[in-house]
């Protein structure tokens, strides 16, 4: 498409789009602040006034009404060589919050959760490079914590070990080490282990096998022990029990579910690290750090039994159940 000589010079479209979150804000600022709302009632007044009576500055309230005024969303006009603004029907009908038509809590969503989202917009189309950020961060722990979470029960019992949610395969290479007579299969959704298998289980390492699916749909292989390393911290409470009880329909009497976690302690004075961590889980997730009572809870409930605890004294701890 040629542009025209008069979009060569002076290119009006682009320098609207880049304009295009000033406007918003300026009008979501408008709504928040509660400009539409005071001047509801047909009454018009001066800045000054909107001012004192919002408690805002002076000169700020001047500015944001002003540019009201250049968006169409207030009208001016002059009283006694005062400047008195009113609402445009415009924002009279649909920003006001009584109004029946409002728009006002769209506007407040957009506002306090969509602007803030978008700040992050080139990470999230960058997404395979943010991807493999996450991994490797789900990786690099189990560099110092990975060994002891495997070995604080002797798993050599169980042979066919399921690594669900498994990421990268740090776990089911500690596993493999540990106890080279299991076979050890990582179950995760295909974009992620074409991504493992790409960046951090080369072709001369596949000892290890893969399974791709999706936990809370798709079937679930057999096995005799399901681990979950860092999986249940992600989910609510019917999560967990909606894809516990699936684990617990897979297995065969003597089956076994692992869980890895960073516990609480019981009466919530630490460890710090977890409760940093279940912090993390209320920005990241639906999830949640649990006290070792609460795992065991969730693990009966799914129909688990002879469940025990074993701390490591790292990061990360182990809860065993079985069929
Ligand atoms: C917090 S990471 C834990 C990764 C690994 N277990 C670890 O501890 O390093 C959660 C993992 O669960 C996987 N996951 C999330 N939802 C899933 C689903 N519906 N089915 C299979 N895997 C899933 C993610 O892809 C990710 O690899």
């Amino acid at each position: 498409m040629e542009l025209s000589k008069q979009e060569l010079e002076y290119p009006q479209k682009l320098l609207n789009y880049m304009d295009g979150f000033l406007i918003s804000k300026t009008m979501f600022t408008a709504c928040e602040l509660g400009v539409f709302d005071l001047l509801e009632n047909g009454e018009a007044l001066s800045s000054k006034a909107v001012a004192e009576r919002l408690g805002t500055s002076a000169d700020g309230m001047d500015r944001l009404l002003t540019a009201c005024v250049g968006l169409q969303l207030l009208q001016v006009k002059g009283h006694q060589g005062k400047v008195l603004y009113s609402n445009t029907d415009l924002s009279q009908i649909y920003l006001t919050k009584a109004s029946p038509r409002t728009l006002y809590y769209s506007m407040a969503y957009y506002s306090q959760t969509i602007y803030h989202c978008f700040a992050f917009l080139n990470d999230a189309v960058r997404s395979e490079e943010e991807m493999l950020k996450f991994m490797q961060l789900m990786n690099s722990i189990w560099n110092i914590c990975g060994k002891a979470v495997v070995m604080a029960f002797d798993l050599s019992i169980f042979t066919n070990i399921i690594d669900l949610g498994g990421c990268t395969g740090a776990i089911a290479k500690e596993c493999n080490s540990a106890y080279p007579q299991s076979k050890v299969t990582i179950y995760d959704l295909p974009k992620v282990l074409e991504m493992t298998r790409k960046h951090f289980v080369p072709p001369d390492e596949r000892r290890i096998a893969f399974h791709e699916g999706d936990f809370f749909k798709d079937p679930i292989p057999d096995a005799d022990l399901y681990i979950l390393a860092r999986i249940i911290h992600d989910w609510t409470e019917d999560k967990c029990l909606k894809l516990l009880s699936r684990v617990n329909k897979a297995c065969k009497p003597g089956s076994g579910v692992l869980l890895i976690e960073a516990l609480l302690n019981e009466d919530r004075s630490g460890p710090v690290t977890a409760q940093l961590y279940s912090l993390n889980m209320l920005v990241q997730t639906e999830g949640k750090e649990r006290m070792a009572s609460e795992y065991i809870s969730l693990l009966e409930s799914a129909g688990f039994k002879d469940v025990q605890v074993q701390r490591t004294g790292k990061i990360y701890d182990v809860i065993l159940g079985r069929k």
